[in-house]
């Protein structure tokens, strides 16, 4: 029937596989994709084997493609520190609805800029573990009182990132571009599924979010970049459970991220190699499926709305300005493996850390880090210039 028209805004990188999505969609009938938008399009359209690619009217900015086109649906898959401005724009537009990728925005205090829109309804937010099936079941099985009160909700992952991650584009690590924050790193980007999911394990039903009420963490970096390759963020959620996390590229192990749900009865482990649709490509497909019930409207709403990630935000955000910005690493505890665009900054603490809290162990012990005393987490999320304060950006090694 193909019934709604689409299009997409950003054409290389992660936006290929949203390409691959909606060429599905397509075969079923349950959308066209119309338009492309992307600064290269030039080059990366004679290439790109797109399935419906004679249809596709392409365009260098989301500007030309909204003054031409009458879409739908919008997805926007392009880098952090563009989400807020693409936003704002399409949601000047009558009717589309927009999937955004996470993280939605980098910065809390454009997270309530948004919502002020109330066209804000029309986004679902691409955090698209949360369609895990398993995912699913232990919220329920929580919500049930499986494990009694939650006492404590515990995250970790390294994931190694070499040389040829940050140099693949010239947003990766960094603090901020000119005026835009951009706020890279394994916490407010590449792990950011993690901390979205404890406010989820946390929420109070089904489908809420649950927000920090206080918060502190460290923000420290191996590689000479201005952001951050290690993140530790500790808080109370605001229903009670303490909240932990430790995430980092910074390591030449690899764990995959783990999470651990500790209550008065009990406890619920799980990590990302069990989630049994650990099929990327399929949860997203279910993500836009979801989307795709809320233009229907067989579904009242997206899995992960805009609102639905201040607690996400809040978190990041807030642990950023209590740490006061990053931390360069003592240079004894950082390690270079690996060659040419493959090396990577291992620091074995880092990892240390995050194996404790996967196995369930005290962390504190592992910690060879201050943490500042915590503070009201949604006030620290609004401080004025979150990134570029004064003394916030460090100098880089
Ligand atoms: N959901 C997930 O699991 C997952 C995984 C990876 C990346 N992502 C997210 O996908 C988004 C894109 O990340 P990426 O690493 O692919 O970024 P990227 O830097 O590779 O850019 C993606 C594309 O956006 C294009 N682009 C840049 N500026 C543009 C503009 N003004 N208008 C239109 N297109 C523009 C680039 O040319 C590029 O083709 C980020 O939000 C990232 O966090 C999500």
């Amino acid at each position: 029937m193909n019934s709604f028209d689409a299009a997409l805004i950003g054409a290389g990188g992660f936006a290929r596989n949203h390409m691959s999505i909606l060429e599905r969609l397509q075969d079923e009938q349950a959308l066209r994709t119309v338009a492309v938008a992307d600064p290269n399009i030039a080059a990366i359209a004679p290439s790109a084997n797109w399935k419906y690619q004679p249809g596709l009217r392409l365009y260098e900015s989301l500007q030309k493609l909204l003054a031409e086109e009458e879409c739908d649906l919008i997805s926007i898959a392009t880098p952090p520190f563009l989400h807020f401005d693409m936003v704002e724009a399409v949601l000047r537009h009558p009717r589309a609805f927009v999937y955004l990728e996470k993280p939605p925005v980098p910065l809390y205090t454009q997270l309530e800029g948004l919502l002020k829109n109330p066209a804000s309804e029309r986004v679902a937010v691409g955090f698209q573990f949360l369609e895990s099936h398993l995912i699913q079941d232990v919220k329920r099985r929580l919500l049930a009182g499986e494990i009694g009160e939650i006492r404590a909700i515990r995250a970790s992952a390294a994931t190694p990132r070499a040389d040829s991650y940050y140099q693949r584009s010239g947003w990766a690590g960094r603090l901020a571009l000119g005026a835009n924050a951009v706020f890279d790193g394994p916490a407010s980007n590449g792990l950011a599924h993690l901390v979205h999911l404890i406010m989820f394990f946390g929420g109070a039903d089904e489908t809420a979010f649950a927000l920090p009420d206080t918060i502190t963490g460290r923000f420290l970096r191996a590689r000479p970049i201005e952001a951050y390759d290690f993140a530790y963020l500790e808080g109370r959620l605001q229903q009670g459970p303490a909240f932990e996390l430790a995430v980092c590229h910074c390591s030449e192990e690899h764990h995959p991220w783990i999470v651990r749900i500790e209550g008065t009865k009990g406890e619920i482990v799980f990590d990302q190699r069990s989630l049994e649709s650990f099929n990327p490509a399929e949860l997203l497909y279910q993500s836009y499926r979801g989307l795709l019930r809320v233009m229907t409207r067989e579904s009242p709403r997206p899995r992960t709305r805009l609102q639905d990630c201040a607690g996400y935000l809040q978190a990041v955000c807030g642990a950023f300005a209590v740490s006061q910005g990053v931390t360069t690493m003592d240079a004894r505890d950082i390690r270079e493996a690996g060659e040419g665009t493959g090396r990577i900054y291992s620091v074995e603490k880092a990892a240390r850390l995050v194996r404790a809290i996967a196995e369930g162990r005290e962390s504190r012990a592992e910690r060879w880090f201050e943490v500042p005393p915590s503070v009201n987490a949604a006030s620290a999320a609004r401080q004025e210039n979150l990134l570029s304060q004064a003394g916030f950006i460090a100098p880089v090694r």
